[in-house]
């Protein structure tokens, strides 16, 4: 899919979750919360659900957690612009409580067809709730600053996840916070791994053959044309 057929699906999929009622989230939201950034970025972060300023303002990650998460990317030099930030139910739980299981259950098609469109080459999970989703009977002391492979069952076909603590229990807890500066401090390291399997996956299931070039073709071949050489693209992040 190119850019603009992402971009396009992806908006597909926030008109019905702004006028979503698939569960009783839907009774006390302000405004729904579908996910924002980059339609073809390679990394997708998940959290919990819309706080106070989410509901208010249908963006997620726009509160103190959402602050402190632009600044755990700034210490890598992203932004978060640059990647696809979401949730695991797009409606505010009241009192900001957990979300339950019915209702997760019941927003999980939307998350699934976010990561189909999206197709990330790492999914980092934010908090318990998130990782349940993508890493079953994990332990979030035991697992965060770790990444296993991503069950296609997800959305996620070809994905490495990597668990964080959630930012609002780095916000309470001091060494949470400096772990979680540690953590994501390996993030980028994760995308390298997870492009070089996604690479081995390509090379295992070779592409059609391209078509014969024609001679217009062959003269506007330049000698620095993709893969002629090593791009300097494989090692930027962004
Ligand atoms: N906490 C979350 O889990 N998600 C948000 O969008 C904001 C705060
Ligand atoms: Fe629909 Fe998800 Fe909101 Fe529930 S939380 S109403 S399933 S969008």
């Amino acid at each position: 899919m190119i850019r603009s057929e992402r971009q396009a699906a992806l908006e597909t999929i926030a008109e019905e979750v702004r006028t979503c009622t698939r569960c009783r989230l839907h009774e006390t939201r302000t405004r729904a919360v579908p996910g924002e950034g980059d339609p073809s970025t390679e990394v997708v972060f998940i959290g919990e659900g819309p706080g106070m300023n989410e509901d208010r303002q249908g963006r997620p990650f726009v509160g103190r957690a959402g602050d402190l998460l632009v600044r755990l990317l700034g210490s890598i030099g992203w932004r978060r612009e640059d990647v696809f930030i979401t949730n695991i139910v797009k409606c505010r739980p009241p009192d900001n409580r957990d979300p339950e299981a019915d209702e997760i259950a019941a927003c999980q098609p939307y998350l699934h067809r976010q990561l189909q469109v999206i197709d990330p080459a790492v999914v980092v999970t934010l908090g318990r709730h998130s990782m349940g989703r993508f890493m079953p009977g994990a332990r979030i002391s035991q697992a965060h600053g770790t990444m296993r492979p991503a069950d296609p069952e997800t959305g996620a076909a070809a994905a490495l996840v990597f668990a964080m603590y959630h930012p609002a229990a780095a916000l309470r807890t001091p060494a949470i916070e400096r772990e979680s500066y540690v953590d994501i401090a390996q993030v980028p390291t994760a995308l390298l791994a997870a492009r070089e399997r996604r690479a081995a996956r390509d090379r295992a299931v070779p592409p059609p053959p391209p078509p014969a070039p024609s001679p217009v073709a062959v003269a506007a071949e330049s000698p620095d044309a993709p893969g002629s050489a090593l791009s300097t693209d494989q090692l930027t992040l962004f």
